[in-house]
């Protein structure tokens, strides 16, 4: 049997199930790369391999013979860069042609959101292992807005009046997909992916009061005031950081502006918070 032209990470999640989901839709034989085959999605054409990031050997093994394959982001933990950096040496040892990388926005070494430092840097050892790489740079996930909400109905953080973009899975997934089915042609760029619109988090806290019919409050915490509303949560420092972090970004305008990333490769608009929420 031929490998598939595709391999995809994170079909057990969120992001990489969309994906692996539109490629099967389109008849696309794919091999999904996860942790646990008993959660593999059971889709066609698709065949199973077993690899965490952090293993090497069985990385390797899990790539060979598949030139494209899409690197969803490993879940946050102190380890998180070497993860990436172990993935990919494995994915050029396989011989692997290329990566789809799911980067973050704003990817920069003096980035406010700290893990976007840390895209940064995978980026950069994608750059340094000679694979040829695509960058999708998602914005914060329009999907996880509403858990922003406490359990008060207040969203709070040191956002001030900042912009975010935030952009749809499921916009993300149907970039993805585009550019996974004709590869080659998105070799070397780096894609910022936005939603329609940029939003303070008032304006988001308005649209979210609109569809829940309550009242949905932004207060604008100060720094030190948001690491103290999170030290109850018994997170390591780094964690909060990333928490908190997330807020001051948008202060600092680094989630702001819109790309035409997604009506361009999709030919769809981009979906707006409003639209998602009536999706649900
Ligand atoms: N832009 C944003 O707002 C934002 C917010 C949060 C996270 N993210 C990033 O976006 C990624 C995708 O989001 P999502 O919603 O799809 O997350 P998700 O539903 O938690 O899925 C993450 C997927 O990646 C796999 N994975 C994670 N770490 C791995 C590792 N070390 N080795 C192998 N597989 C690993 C998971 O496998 P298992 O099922 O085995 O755990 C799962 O399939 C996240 O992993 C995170 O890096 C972005």
């Amino acid at each position: 049997m031929p490998s598939p032209a595709i391999a995809v990470t994170g079909a057990t999640g969120r992001l990489g199930g969309r994906v692996a989901r539109r490629l099967a839709a389109a008849g696309v034989p794919q091999r999904l790369v996860v942790r646990d085959p008993e959660r593999a999605p059971q889709l066609p054409g698709a065949e199973v391999a077993t690899a965490g990031y952090d293993d090497g050997l069985a990385v390797e093994a899990a790539l060979r013979g598949v030139p494209t394959v899409l690197l969803v982001s490993a879940s946050e933990s102190p380890d998180r860069l070497r993860q990436h950096e172990t993935f990919i040496d494995a994915a050029a040892a396989a011989g692997v042609e290329r990566v789809v990388y799911i980067s973050f926005y704003g990817a920069a070494p003096d980035a406010t959101f700290t893990h976007a430092r840390l895209h940064w840097a995978t980026e950069q050892h994608l750059r340094a292992c000679g694979l040829a790489f695509v960058a999708l740079r998602d914005n914060l996930y329009l999907d996880f807005m509403p858990a922003l909400v406490g359990d008060d109905d207040v969203i709070r953080g040191p956002a001030d009046g900042g912009r975010v973009s935030a952009v749809a899975q499921d916009d993300i997934a149907d970039v993805a997909a585009a550019v996974l089915l004709d590869p080659a042609r998105h070799d070397g760029r780096v894609y910022d992916l936005t939603g329609p619109e940029e939003l303070t988090l008032a304006e988001a806290a308005a649209i979210l009061s609109a569809h829940l019919g309550r009242e949905i409050r932004f207060h604008d915490e100060t720094v030190e005031e948001a690491y103290a509303s999170r030290a109850g949560f018994g997170a390591p420092g780094w964690e909060v950081d990333g928490w908190v972090s997330t807020y001051t970004a948008i202060a600092a305008g680094e989630m702001a502006g819109v790309s035409d990333v997604v009506p361009r490769l999709t030919g769809h608009p981009a979906t707006s918070l409003a639209e998602l929420l009536a999706r649900r």
